[in-house]
């Protein structure tokens, strides 16, 4: 590993059987947590495992400023903690909201589901398959088109359109609403993998799959999904409460009181220019609330911290580094800065041209507000712990581990330390026109006092 000549490093401390931790392969085969396939989700095992380190105890707060599809608040409900979230992406916070609602009934489930099929009788019509095509051509983007049999979109349209046009309570349509997202990836004959979709590439296994059919089958598994996991939650579980909002863990003095949380459990995104946004294409495309991606840079982009150079305007002011930065983190900010100064170099002399230097600035800008936030709403003698990859754009090292550690220090937290989960990016070492840095994901744990 490369060392860092600038900063003055802490041995770092390597933990064992948690190489999975930082990844979403263990809550794949959870219930509820696997509703929805959210790649840059972490394992909810990571979230037990600091529960039970920490001696968080019935009753007492968790927070999760990145809350996702909700992995840490559902580890959280089932062990009666109650808990706070925050997640700025809509469509995954309408995710999670859903996984966190457990009152839905069976009966309104089974009744709700014949008032879909019925409209979704009413909608058929007896089109041909030229009518067909011309019909899906100017419901869905051309992505959507490349990504489906006709026929098959056609089905998926008419369930949409019977859950987004009845009268249904929201708390039902929600849960159709995930019911029928986790089925798109499924039916879908184009590869649909992460973190993108491949049009021209064919799925076989999905060839004349029935849309109603498997939709119902998803929500027959999440009704029992609920029931189970009922039975194996904390008898208490229902006198905690958990509040999640879709907003921004830069500003939440409105939404979080001061002193509050007894432990943070999150993963931020890592500094690796993946693209939230993007992530969820298909499904904002399908469900029409996006067309494009003007749309999609609007609706969300803006509105995540800066981890992506497609969320980056080069004329914003607001990525030079922070005043707040240098003040409280004068060492962090002296290595960002010639650090941001050398990718600038890089940029001028590359044809892509990315962004990887204001990408660098916006990142830790963004991170300090969301750690001012988090040690603001935690009380004394707590934890914040955060699961992150650092990164090597154009081959610079950015040790996004120590940096967070330090800038803790900077806000108030007496102290930081660095458990190293694995080793990232070996899959690149082959290539010569990536870095060949060894990267890693960590978990650092800021104490406060
Ligand atoms: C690594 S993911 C967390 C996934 C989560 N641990 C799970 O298991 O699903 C980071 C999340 O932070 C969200 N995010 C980005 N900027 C945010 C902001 N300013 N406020 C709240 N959430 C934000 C992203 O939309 C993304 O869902």
């Amino acid at each position: 590993m490369k060392q860092l000549s600038f900063l003055k490093m802490d041995e770092p401390k390597i933990t064992t059987d948690t190489q999975e931790w930082g990844t979403f392969k263990d809550s794949l085969r959870a219930p509820i947590h696997n509703w929805f396939t959210y790649p840059a989700g972490f394992s909810y095992k990571a979230v037990e495992s600091s529960i039970q380190t920490h001696g968080i105890k019935e009753g007492q707060i968790i927070y999760d400023p990145f809350m996702g599809s909700g992995t840490t608040n559902l580890v959280a409900k089932k062990l009666a903690i109650s808990s706070y979230g925050v997640e700025a992406h809509p469509f995954v916070f309408r995710i999670a909201k859903t996984k966190m609602n457990w009152t839905i009934s069976n009966n309104a489930i089974h009744r709700a589901l014949r008032v879909v099929e019925s409209n979704i009788k009413a909608q058929q019509h007896s089109l041909s398959q030229t009518q067909v095509s011309e019909f899906l051509a100017t419901e869905f983007p051309e992505l959507i088109l490349k990504c489906y049999e006709h026929n098959t979109l056609l089905d998926l349209w008419c369930i949409r359109n019977a859950i987004t046009n009845s009268d249904l309570p929201t708390e039902i349509k929600d849960f159709f609403f995930v019911g029928l997202t986790s089925v798109l990836r499924q039916v879908a004959t184009a590869a649909t993998g992460w973190p993108y979709i491949a049009p021209n590439k064919q799925k076989v296994s999905s060839l004349n799959k029935n849309a109603f059919v498997e939709f119902t089958q998803q929500i027959h598994t999440m009704l029992i999904d609920v029931q189970e996991t009922i039975q194996e939650t904390h008898p208490n579980y229902l006198k905690h409460s958990h509040q999640l909002f879709n907003g921004d863990s830069r500003y939440t003095e409105h939404l979080i009181p001061s002193l509050c949380v007894d432990h943070v459990f999150t993963s931020p995104p890592y500094l690796n220019n993946f693209d939230y946004a993007d992530r969820t294409r298909l499904e904002l495309y399908f469900w029409g609330e996006a067309k494009n991606w003007g749309d999609i840079s609007e609706q969300i982009r803006t509105k995540l911290i800066t981890s992506a150079t497609t969320q980056i305007l080069r004329t914003d002011a607001k990525y030079n580094l922070a005043d707040d930065l240098q003040t409280n983190c004068p060492y962090v900010f002296d290595f960002l800065q010639k650090s941001i100064s050398e990718l600038s170099a890089i940029r001028g002399t590359r044809g892509g041209k990315k962004s990887y230097d204001y990408l660098v600035s916006g990142y830790f800008n963004d991170m300090f507000k969301i750690i001012s936030e988090v040690y603001r709403v935690l009380k004394h003698n707590t934890k914040a712990i955060f699961v992150l990859g650092d990164s090597a754009p154009y081959g610079i090292h950015i040790p996004t581990d120590e940096l967070i550690g330090k800038i803790g220090l900077g806000i108030g937290f007496s102290d930081y330390r660095i458990d190293i989960l694995r080793a990232r990016g070996g899959k690149w070492k082959a290539n010569p026109q990536r870095h060949n840095v060894e990267l890693r994901e960590s978990i650092v744990t800021l104490t406060k006092t």
